[in-house]
């Protein structure tokens, strides 16, 4: 029986956040304590799921430079196994720069590395190879510049046809794509299920739901941040709900709920079981500084606390 579980980050990155006494343009700055860590949203997962105890985890996507190195130097800390595609040039920075006084947080996001057809196929290759030793692959996040908006739709067919299923966190056109290539299980926000919501509200938020499972997706889960996450699977309707909590950093909340779903999704579990561990996840994610990252004695306690209602 396979168990690994592979996450695919194109995109990756290292997310350094700065923490200032204030934040002002023009002057020079001294930061009190700066934080490095590997991210891109596939990265989030695969932390989060060692976390959550799953042993067999292995990330891919393209990572350059001295900032791609520091990346897969830090995941194979994290006891993962790194499989990242080599290429020229950097891999992105993403800074944040957090303003002590008012709290408030200023990004600067690096593009990333260009990439073209020589890079596309070295990731089909891998994708192939990795697909057919491994259980799931999660894809999550944007595509890298110079490579098409379908290129998901293309590597989910790929990890399809060599036994993988396949979970896919993406936006805008190559989540659209992506449809077309029937991943096992989606997961937009309130605001990437835009393109297919007719007015507002859960039930227009159910109805989108059911519309695209009607294109074959057996697992559509819409996150809704503060509000818990509304899924359709194999037909039904679920409303989860959770508790309130003092969150401290919603970034990657979606990335751990995925990686909550996925590890009772491997191991067979029900749906409302999934869901549960899903969103005490990502709760827990928001209770931590770092964006991907869940302390496992409030994820226990949050688990308690979470409730999935069927719908119809
Ligand atoms: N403020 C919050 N309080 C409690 N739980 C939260 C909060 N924000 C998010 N969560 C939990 O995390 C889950 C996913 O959140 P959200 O819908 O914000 O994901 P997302 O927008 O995809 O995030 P990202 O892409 O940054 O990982 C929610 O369903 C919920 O369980
Ligand atoms: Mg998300």
């Amino acid at each position: 029986m396979k168990t690994r579980i592979i996450t695919v980050t194109l995109n990756a990155a290292i997310d350094k956040t700065y923490y200032l006494a204030e934040v002002m343009k023009g002057r020079v700055l001294r930061a009190e304590k700066v934080l490095a860590v590997a991210g891109g949203k596939g990265v989030n997962v695969a932390r989060v799921l060692r976390q959550l105890g799953h042993e067999d985890v292995a990330v891919t996507g393209f990572a350059g430079g001295y900032n791609g190195r520091f990346i897969a130097d830090q995941v194979r800390e994290y006891g993962i196994i790194e499989e990242f595609v080599k290429v020229r040039g950097e891999s992105r920075l993403c800074l944040n720069f957090m303003d002590s006084r008012d709290g408030s947080s200023t990004e600067v996001l690096e593009p990333g590395p260009e990439l073209g057809r020589e890079q596309a196929e070295e990731m089909k290759a891998k994708i192939g190879a990795l697909a057919s030793q491994s259980r799931l692959i999660i894809f999550s996040g944007s595509i890298p510049r110079g490579l098409p908006a379908d290129f998901y739709a293309d590597l989910i067919r790929i990890a399809s046809s060599c036994g993988a299923e396949v979970f896919l966190d993406a936006s805008g056109e190559p989540l659209a794509h992506g449809l077309a290539a029937v991943p096992q299980l989606i997961k937009p926000n309130a605001d990437e299920i835009r393109p297919w919501l007719t007015g507002s509200g859960e039930r227009a938020v159910a109805a989108a739901v059911t519309k695209l499972m009607d294109k074959g997706i057996p697992n559509v889960v819409v996150t809704l941040g503060e509000e818990g996450a509304l899924a359709g699977i194999k037909g039904r309707i679920y409303r989860i709900h959770i508790p309130r909590i003092a969150a401290v950093n919603t970034v990657g909340s979606g990335d751990a709920f995925l990686a909550g779903f996925a590890y009772g999704y491997v191991r067979g579990w029900s749906s409302e079981n999934c869901l549960r561990h899903a969103a005490a996840a990502g709760c827990a994610n928001a209770l931590s500084p770092i964006a991907g990252d869940v302390d496992v004695g409030n994820y226990e306690n949050l688990l308690q606390e979470v409730s999935v209602e069927t719908w119809l």
